[in-house]
């Protein structure tokens, strides 16, 4: 919902321009037909305030205001298969950095299992010296850590051949989103169980219908993965993998198992499925690029987006979102013709590693044509590429890991869309 027609308090500078000084001046409308002027009129005591509102927990677990419930989770494309879908995270609503936990995308491959945290055991074995079979009672009673990272699925940005022009910042970059997750590290479980010199890497296992499993190699495991039970203050949602999952930063999400059941130390990878037959990268010559883990630095504007409708000239404020599997964000420049200028955004603290970051740039839009991009740097001095720079290397078959510049094209007439 946007509330850009509001009217606010006008600085020294007028963000609103004629429409809203027309407003405070009184100018023509239905209020003012009646002999009362806009202001008047808003002044006026409405229905809502003449009456005793809703009583206290109606209902105990609150939901967002009813104006709101065109806000949701949508699947880019109808599934071949229900249960082997996925949904996109509504970007374009969003404010700030943190995902609500009832937005944050869904990937799932056999559906979302109904796990009784009383019944659910994590087991780690393999190359260790003592076998472990965990209750979810005593995960919860090893110290524990709280981080602010992002999650993104490696297909997310479908692009690598260009998309649709309809497609929405949900559509092309709804597979990411970001939470407050708490847990166990990984590192203090290891600890526990004694892991064994020959341990390399580690299957981590799912307990849903598709038993997803990853191989994870030591040192992405020791750095800073999480076993989480917990995601912005709350236990998991059920989609999100309760009541326990892995959350590894920076990683592509696919990784991070949800309603995790088993880790076992091996000393090579297992070659599951999901790192040979998906989840690899298919090269121009042929060959697939495996275990290809990190979420490269990447960004996108999420206002205004595919789909917007600007209306008047005048002060825009572009907004939108930054992050790097490799660590912190250092710079975002945004251009608004296409890459032949930019200028740099400012980036709203906190600015955190494998986090993402808020970038906002004051805009002035004149009425004419605009190509609106954002470009991202991280602290290891990546720059975020065009997609030439990426097809030249990769060909077009990747499927995963897009990380371009994403390009908005905004029409005279204000319509905004995806010139991708
Ligand atoms: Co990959």
């Amino acid at each position: 919902m946007s509330f850009a027609s509001s009217g606010g308090r006008l600085g020294r500078r007028q963000f609103l321009g004629g429409a809203a000084a027309g407003l405070v001046a009184g100018t023509a409308s239905g209020a003012a037909a009646q002999g009362q002027g806009p202001l008047q009129g808003a002044l006026q005591v409405p229905a809502w305030t003449r009456e005793q509102g809703e009583g206290v927990a109606s209902p105990p677990y609150g939901v967002p205001s009813p104006f709101e419930k065109a806000v949701g989770r949508r699947p880019r494309t109808k599934p071949a298969f229900p249960t082997a879908a996925s949904t996109g995270t509504p970007l374009q609503d969003l404010h700030g950095i943190i995902t609500p936990s009832g937005l944050h995308y869904e990937r799932h491959h056999a559906g979302v299992p109904a796990i009784d945290p009383e019944q659910h055991r994590l087991v780690i074995h393999g190359l260790v010296d003592r076998p472990l079979v965990l209750t979810m009672n005593d995960i919860a009673r090893f110290p524990s850590v709280s981080r602010l990272w992002f999650l993104e699925c490696s297909g997310n940005t479908p692009q690598w051949t260009g998309g649709s022009a309809k497609w929405t910042v949900q559509e092309t970059h709804g597979l990411i989103s970001c939470s407050e997750w708490t847990g166990v590290r990984l590192s203090t479980l290891l600890d526990e169980v004694g892991l064994r010199p020959q341990g390399r890497w580690i299957l981590a296992e799912g307990a849903d219908g598709a038993a997803m499993s990853r191989s994870i190699p030591l040192d992405v495991a020791l750095d800073d993965a999480l076993i989480a039970y917990a995601q912005n203050g709350e236990h998991l949602r059920p989609e999100q993998g309760y009541p326990l999952r892995l959350v590894l930063p920076g990683i592509e999400g696919n990784m991070s198992i949800k309603w995790l059941r088993r880790l076992k130390v091996g000393d090579q990878p297992f070659q599951t499925r999901e790192e040979t037959s998906k989840y690899t990268d298919l090269m121009p010559d042929g060959t697939a690029r495996q275990f290809t883990f990190v979420m490269e630095a990447k960004s996108v504007i999420t206002s205004p987006s595919g789909g917007h409708q600007l209306r008047d000239k005048g002060f825009y404020e572009i907004r939108g979102l930054a992050w790097s599997g490799r660590g912190r964000i250092t710079a975002v420049d945004v251009s608004t013709d296409g890459g032949a200028t930019w200028r740099r955004a400012e980036l709203q603290a906190p600015v955190l590693s494998r986090c993402l970051t808020r970038f906002r740039l004051p805009w002035t839009w004149e009425g004419g044509p605009a190509l609106l991009q954002s470009r991202a740097v991280d602290e290891t001095g990546y720059v975020q590429p065009v997609r030439q720079q990426l097809v030249d290397v990769r060909g077009v078959n990747s499927q995963y890991h897009f990380n371009g510049i994403q390009t908005w094209k905004v029409e005279p007439t204000g319509e905004v869309s995806n010139a991708a």
